[in-house]
């Protein structure tokens, strides 16, 4: 889709509320896109909406929760009384789950797989029936993670989404070129955003000195999800399947393709670094 113009069109953004939703919403609207914008928090959401509309966009905006189905079939009904239309589909929406895999309960599996996965599941059920019957075509971008193709001790559930969204979104794809519908999976680094002051943590990982440790790694990392909306945008303009996002997403993208065996050991090693540190 050409997105030099896109003026008359369209976005829905989930999760639109702060870090790479909010900017994304943000760079659409600058390139003259409508916005319906759904999120969990209503404050976040109000300040995306609030700066979105000085850049002249129309908006709807709703609080929910893309790990409810009824919920999300809603949004897609009001949105489309809205805003009449849909063109760009942004499934953004997601959590951060931390801890060795015997540590995390399986509530805390549950809620990610209803969020990172479902969520996503949800954000095509309920939005796609309604771009393909309207026959223009459009995007959908799932956001994954280079966490959906690296595997990293410590991260099994959130991995395990982000894989799982990688490969939905790649099936999704293959069905909806019939429909000039584009589906990019794109995968994004270490972005800086709050995400990590808002993950669960369980077992030894939850410290406040190692969460601590993370915000600054992200902060020094300083990728801002400014540069992820571009990419973004870039992977909508280009048709990409898989678009990861920053310089370590690529290598690793990359590594995993051509050095399976060399990723594998580096996570072994990593685990091995963890499991010295809690001794
Ligand atoms: N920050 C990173 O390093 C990074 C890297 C790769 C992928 N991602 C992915 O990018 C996406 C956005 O993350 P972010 O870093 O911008 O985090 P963030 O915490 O800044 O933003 C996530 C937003 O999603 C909302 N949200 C959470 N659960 C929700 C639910 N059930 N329903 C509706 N909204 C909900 C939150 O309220 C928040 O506004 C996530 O899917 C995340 O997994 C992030």
């Amino acid at each position: 889709m050409d997105t030099r113009d896109l003026n008359g069109k369209v976005a829905v953004v989930t999760g639109a509320g702060s870090g790479i939703g909010r900017s994304t919403a943000l760079a659409l609207a600058e390139r003259g896109a409508d916005l319906a914008l759904c999120d969990v928090d209503e404050e976040g959401l109000a300040e995306t909406v609030a700066a979105a509309e000085k850049r002249g966009c129309k908006t709807f905006s709703l609080k929910v929760d893309v790990a409810d189905p009824e919920a999300m079939q809603a949004f897609a009904r009001n949105t489309e009384s809205a805003l009449a239309r849909v063109d760009i589909l942004i499934n953004n929406a997601g959590i951060g789950v931390g801890g060795l895999f015997v540590d995390v309960p399986l509530d805390a599996w549950n809620k990610i797989l209803n969020i990172n996965i479902l969520g996503v599941v949800h954000g095509c059920h309920a939005f796609l029936p309604g771009m393909i019957e309207a026959g223009r075509g459009g995007h959908v971008v799932n956001i994954a993670s280079m966490a959906g193709y690296i595997q990293a001790p410590g991260m099994s559930a959130y991995s395990a989404t982000k894989f799982a969204v990688l490969g939905f979104s790649e099936s999704l794809r293959a069905e909806l070129e019939l429909h000039c519908i584009g589906v990019s999976a794109v995968c994004p680094g270490v972005i800086n955003t709050p995400i990590v002051r808002s993950s669960a943590m369980y077992g030894q990982t939850n410290s406040p000195k190692l969460r601590e440790e993370g915000i600054r790694a992200f902060e020094r990392r300083n990728y801002s999800p400014d540069r992820v909306a571009q990419g973004i945008v870039k992977a909508i303009h280009k048709n990409r399947g898989v678009a990861p996002i920053s310089p370590e997403a690529w290598l690793g993208y990359r590594l995993k393709r051509f050095f399976p065996g060399l990723v594998a050991w580096f996570a072994r090693r990593s685990a091995s670094a963890q499991r010295k540190r809690f001794d």
